[in-house]
C-alpha cells in the first residue's frame, strides 16, 4: 500500500516555518531558543517523510505564514503555539493510522 507522503512533508515543513517565524519575532531569549528548538524538531519530521518522497520539494503558503504572524501580534505566541500543538496531535493520529495500516514487517513502515 503506497501513501502520498507529500502532504506530511508539507505539513511538517509548514510547522517548521511557523516556529522559525515565531522565533524570529520573539524578544524573550529563553522563549526564542525554545521556539527555534521546536522549529528544528519540525524540520527533522519533514526530513523523515522526505525519505519516502525524495523528489518532492516542500511548499508553504506565504499568506499562511503572514496570517499566523498577524495572529502572533494580536493574540500572542501562546495562542499560535497551542494551535500548532493541536495540529501536531491530529497529525500524529494520522501517522498512527498509517503505521497500523502498514503493519509490522512492512518495509514502508521503517
Ligand atoms: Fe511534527
Amino acid at each position: 500500500m503506497a501513501f502520498d507522503y507529500t502532504e506530511f512533508i508539507d505539513n511538517e515543513y509548514k510547522d517548521h516555518k511557523v516556529y522559525s517565524m515565531l522565533a524570529g519575532m520573539e524578544k524573550n531569549g529563553n522563549r526564542k531558543k525554545l521556539l527555534q528548538k521546536l522549529a528544528d524538531i519540525e524540520k527533522t519530521h519533514s526530513e523523515f517523510w522526505q525519505k519516502y518522497a525524495p523528489n518532492h520539494r516542500p511548499k508553504v503558503s506565504n499568506t499562511y505564514i503572514r496570517l499566523l504572524a498577524f495572529l502572533r501580534v494580536f493574540l500572542g505566541v501562546t495562542f499560535v503555539v497551542k494551535m500548532l500543538e493541536k495540529h501536531e496531535k491530529t497529525t500524529m493520529q494520522k501517522y498512527i493510522q498509517i503505521a497500523e495500516a502498514l503493519g509490522p514487517g512492512n518495509p514502508e513502515r521503517n
